[in-house]
This record gives C-alpha cells, structure tokens and sequence, in this order.
C-alpha cells in the first residue's frame, strides 16, 4: 500500500519536547516546574464574563462576523494605550492583531526571510522561535547571554561561514528560558547596530509586564525614535497571553508601515483574521478598567513563587546548581555547577515526582547539557519547597 509523502517542512518539525512534558505533568502527584503556563487559578474569570456580557449586550452581531485582517480597531487603540504605559507610544495604524504573538512572529519571520537566510538569536533561545525559523529553512547564528541579557558585543565577531543575519530576534524582558532582561545601555547599542548592519531586530516581549520589582526598560522602538533611520529597522511583538489569558490567543506587533503591509498579506492567506469574538472581549477587558489590578495581583503571587524556589533550591543545591533570581516573568534558569547533565537527571526526577525543562533543548547550537529550566508559576510555596527536596533525592540517586 502506498502511504502519503509528506513534505520536507513537515518531516523536519519535530515536535517540541516542551509539549511532550506536558503530558507527564498530567500524572498524579507530579509536581511539575516545567510547564510556561500561566496559573489558571488567577485569570480573572469575572472580569472577562462581564467582558463577554458587555460584548453580546452591545455588538453581537460584529463580533460574530468575519473582521479585518489588521485587527478590530477597538483593540488595536486599546493596544496603543498599553504601549504608551510601557513607554513606547504608538499610533494604532502601527498595530497588528494577531492570533497570539507566535502568529506576528511567524508572519515578521515569513515576511522578511528566504531559506536560506540567517537569523541571528539568543543562546538559549525561546524555543518556538527556533522552530519557526527552520520551518521556514532559515539558519541561525546565535549569541550568548549574561546578566544583562544578549551579549550585543558578540555580534561583532560572528562566524565568517556563514551569510550576515537578515534578522535578529530576542526576547527582552524576563526572557523564555535565560529570564534575563536587556539592559538599557545595550538596547541602544542594537538599534544603532541595526541601522548600521541593515538587520531588521525584532523584540519580543511577553514577559515584560509581569516585573515584580525594579523599573521597566524602554522597548528598543521607543529608543529607535532618538536614532535617524532606526525606526524601519525594529519591531516589537507582545501578547495578552500571559497578561490576561492565552486562550483568548491574541498578540499583536508594532511594525513598520511597509512591513505591517506583508504580514497583513500573509495573514490573510494563513486565517483571514484573528477571532473577531475574542477580539472584542480583550477590548472590552481593557476598556473596563480590570488589568492594572489583575497585573498587580499576578506579580505579587508570581514574585513570592520565584522567592520560594530561589530559596527552597539554594537551600537543597546550595553552590552546586547557580541560577538567576528573577525580578519577573516565568522563569527561573539555572546551571549544575557540578558537571549533572539535566536531561539524565529528568529521568530519575520524574520517577521522583518532579519535572522540569532539561535546558539543552533551548540551544539552536551546541547545548549546554547542564542548564535547566524551572517555571515556579503554578506551583505553591509548600510544593515548591516539596519539588526541590524532590530534584535533590533525584540528583543524590543519579
Ligand atoms: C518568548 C515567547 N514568545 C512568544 C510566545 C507565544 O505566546 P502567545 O502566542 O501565546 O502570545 C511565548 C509563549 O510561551 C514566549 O515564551
């Protein structure tokens, strides 16, 4: 019998090891630091059923018909307001609704490169990316990360070997896996190195809004304004995925005019245009009021979680496992010191009733087999304190 050929695209897509620990989570008793989901327990139910109420009490039938591709201009206002409170302000024109900012990535990325093409990324990087990029049959180069998020400096010595990037891509704030965040002083270095290289730098930014302490950094389009040129060389995604809530599947991208224009071009051939329904509950979300409250009250659960597993771990691991402490977002990334190789160590730790992301997984290069991923978010502090204790039985058997 013959079986159906797939294409190239589809056979080199694996599926995300991320997603297959998502299914060990489900099993009873596990204590699971591996997932980046935001807590369930905290979305503001109440405010998007009044939301949703509001949306059938006062325009059903728009948002029950088709939409345009660019978004409901509702939202997109709603969006340029968020972006002026983050120090950036737009107009809406500027602002693309899209089915959750994986989709703006996807179109940025389809409209910019060829196979072939290189995209300059973190090392480690937001995984989802990666996968993107070699869908497409794009390249990447990557660059380390410190404290102070991508080493811009290392863009000045990139293997020769390769095609100069087309595109750089980071995430800026609290970043999928490192949880660093760009400081100021290199942001700007990027925007002027973006002029001068001709490479279109592409922030994205789900994390940003969940800082629990110190203040925010500018996003690199608001830098761009003091930079001649700049500006057609940057954009900016975000989401209200992890803000809000990601069922609602909706991010957007501030993008130049010319490139606005193809995203909304590929996007009509890929869905036409984002849920017009989940689009108006998100503007009717923000117009009432709700989300500076309901952003409060994550960051403070989520701060006092990442407290909890930075000290529950020092506590088990002390000087043999190194990490970040984070001031936001998701994650915290850390390093065995003594040479474990976490993707073995997962094996026992499963048995053990606690999961993590093994931190390979996150390299578009070679991997640093001793990295790991832990996101605290869903967990309390007694489990948290329970899942360390867990990890460190794990790492005494391996
Ligand atoms: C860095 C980063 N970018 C983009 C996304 C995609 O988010 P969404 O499509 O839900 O907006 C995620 C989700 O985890 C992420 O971590």
């Amino acid at each position: 019998m013959k079986t159906l050929t797939l294409s190239e695209a589809a056979n080199r897509t694996r599926s995300s090891d991320v997603r297959e620990l998502l299914k060990d989570a489900q099993l009873p008793g596990m204590i699971s630091l591996a997932g980046g989901l935001p807590d369930p327990a905290l979305f503001d139910v109440e405010g998007l059923e009044a939301a949703t109420r509001e949306v059938f009490a006062s325009e059903a039938q728009t948002a029950l018909q088709y939409g345009q591709t660019d978004g409901q201009l509702a939202l997109r206002q709603a969006v340029a307001g968020l972006m002026a409170e983050r120090g950036a302000p737009v107009s809406p024109d500027q602002v693309l609704i899209s089915s959750g900012s994986q989709q703006a990535l996807d179109l940025v990325s389809r409209s910019i490169l060829n196979p072939g093409d290189v995209v300059a990324v973190e090392r480690p990087s937001y995984l989802a990316a990666l996968q993107i990029f070699h869908l497409i049959g794009a390249d990447t180069v990557s660059i380390p990360v410190d404290g102070d998020g991508a080493v811009v400096d290392a863009l000045l010595s990139l293997p020769t070997d390769k095609p100069k990037p087309k595109m750089l891509y980071l995430v800026s704030n609290f970043a999928n896996p490192s949880g660093a965040t760009l400081s100021l002083a290199r942001r700007k270095q990027l925007v002027q190195w973006a002029v001068d290289n001709q490479v279109f730098v592409l922030e994205d930014d789900p994390y940003g809004a969940l800082r629990y302490r110190g203040t925010a950094v500018a996003p690199m389009i608001a830098l761009a304004k003091d930079v001649p040129g700049a500006l057609e060389w940057v954009g900016y995604l975000s989401s209200f995925s992890k803000i809000v809530a990601p069922g609602l599947r909706i991010g957007w991208a501030v993008l130049p005019a010319g490139l606005l224009d193809a995203c909304v071009r590929i996007k009509q051939a890929l869905d036409l245009h984002t849920s017009t329904f989940s689009q108006s509950v998100a503007a009717k979300y923000i117009a009432s009021g709700r989300l500076p409250a309901h952003q409060q009250t994550v960051c403070e659960v989520y701060g006092k979680r990442a407290d909890a597993l930075a000290a529950a771990l020092t506590d088990a691991f002390g000087d043999k496992l190194k990490f970040n402490r984070p001031d936001g977002g998701m994650f915290l990334w850390g390093r065995f010191e003594d040479g474990t190789n976490a993707r073995q160590l997962l094996k026992i730790a499963r048995d053990k009733g606690v999961i993590y992301v093994p931190g390979d997984v996150f390299y578009p290069d070679t991997p640093d087999a001793s990295a790991i991923r832990f996101s605290f978010v869903t967990v309390d502090k007694a489990k948290l304190a329970e899942g360390a204790q867990r990890l460190l039985a794990a790492h005494k058997a391996l």
